[in-house]
């Protein structure tokens, strides 16, 4: 019996569809942009000091800044906390890219820690045997919406007496043991790139801490270290949030916990989809740490045997769009090539980026269309068992009782809209 994959819908289902979300708030968000340019209040303002406010209480800390990005966030946490030449930061090899380019623009060294298999994030049994006496800070990346260890890594930095930053840009909402990401380190560092789960309409970034000893310094290096006009305290940078950026996030905020509601509930039916395919067996299925409230920024699974590329293409003729976070570790780049690691140095985050593909899981996907990719998924592990000639494999994927028309195989290419990070 062959299996049907979910394919005779030729509507494409893209990896995010933000139109989805954005349509319904498009008189709202442009109401809130109108204001803002009659206003003339370009630049921080009150719509950055709302946002301000707002985060704060969300993340429970006494203090949220606004900056330009993610990466700028990242920057300025390092530079308040005094990193420079000769000082070593850790953080994990599998990540964006801006999370280890913080570093480097002060002068400092990345070390990278390898990653735990289950929940992608850094592991502390790695981290604890590269600290030395040059490292400075412990870089945590919150990865796809799930926290990293923070137990273990604050037991780490307070025994060796280091700070740490935590790198929220993916997981705004997330938890370890019921406390907010970037209110357990001593700076949080969040994203709102659009493809992040409160995304802007262009960059934007925001800097917690519960540090008061550390706010003023990074309001003061947001904008140039300056206090008061054209006196110059710090060596800042312009990383200023803009106010038509914050008019945009200001709106959208008060639904993050509905969608962050909507990505579990698509977590938790990809999980019930795939084991009722039997491709819990064959795939390896995201895993929350049940300290962790998950957030869900990606749904990744892996692919192992080497056919990741092979799945993404099938997909991607499907119409249904995927991505890969991330095909390398950062200590794989070109660009990182002087720091001397070599093939085999991390051998989680190398089998991650050989195994991870991204599906759609944004909030508003509906369960048909996660049935379609499921049932996708499952018809090109049954082809390709049956290219094999393999009946163990093919037996061990029963149809999924979901789909039940007869398919018509993938055959028209789609491009799929990249998410760049
Ligand atoms: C883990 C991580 N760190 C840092 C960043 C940088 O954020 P931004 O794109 O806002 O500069 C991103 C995403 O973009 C990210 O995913």
């Amino acid at each position: 019996m062959s299996l049907p994959d979910a394919s005779q819908t030729t509507q494409p289902i893209q990896l995010l569809d933000l139109g989805r979300q954005h349509r319904p708030l498009r008189q709202q968000v442009l109401e809130a942009l109108a204001q803002v340019y009659d206003s003339g209040a370009f630049v921080l303002g009150p719509e950055v000091k709302k946002l301000e406010i707002t985060f704060a209480q969300y993340c429970r800390v006494p203090h949220a800044i606004g900056c330009a990005s993610g990466s700028d966030a990242l920057l300025l946490a390092l530079m308040a906390l005094g990193v420079g030449q000769g000082d070593e930061v850790i953080l994990p090899s599998f990540t964006f890219f801006s999370t280890a380019t913080a570093v480097t623009r002060l002068g400092a060294r990345p070390v990278f820690a390898d990653i735990d298999p289950q929940t992608f994030t850094m592991d502390p049994r790695h981290v604890a045997r590269l600290i030395t006496a040059r490292t400075k800070v412990l870089l945590p990346v919150h990865l796809f919406g799930q926290c990293a260890d923070m137990e273990a890594i604050g037991r780490l930095a307070a025994e060796a007496g280091l700070a740490v930053v935590e790198d929220c840009a993916q997981s705004i909402g997330a938890q370890w043991d019921g406390q907010p990401c970037g209110s357990i380190g001593d700076i949080g560092c969040f994203s709102f790139y659009p493809t992040k789960n409160l995304g802007g309409a262009g960059d934007g970034g925001m800097l917690t801490t519960r540090r008061d000893d550390l706010v003023e310094r990074l309001r003061l290096l947001r904008a140039h270290g300056m206090e008061p006009r054209y006196y110059h305290k710090l060596i800042g940078i312009n990383s200023r949030l803009d106010s038509f950026q914050a008019a945009v996030l200001n709106v959208k905020f008060p639904y993050l916990e509905q969608w962050t509601t909507a990505r579990q509930a698509n977590a938790a039916r990809y999980q019930e989809l795939f084991t009722h395919a039997g491709l819990d067996r064959i795939l390896g299925l995201p895993q929350t740490n049940p300290r962790c409230r998950h957030v869900w920024n990606q749904y990744v699974i892996r692919t192992p045997g080497g056919k990741r590329d092979a799945l993404r293409a099938y997909l991607a003729e499907a119409k249904i769009g995927t991505e890969i976070y991330y095909p390398l570790g950062l200590h794989q780049q070109e660009c990182f090539q002087f720091l001397g690691y070599r093939p085999g140095d991390l051998p989680e985050t190398e089998r991650a980026a050989q195994e991870v593909l991204a599906l759609p899981i944004f909030p508003e996907l509906t369960p048909a269309e996660q049935e379609r990719v499921v049932g996708t998924i499952a018809g090109f592990y049954r082809s390709s068992a049956a290219a094999a000639a393999s009946p163990q494999t093919s037996a061990s994927i029963p149809p999924p009782k979901f789909l039940q028309s007869p398919q018509v195989a993938p055959n028209q290419s789609v491009p799929v809209r990249r998410q760049a990070d």
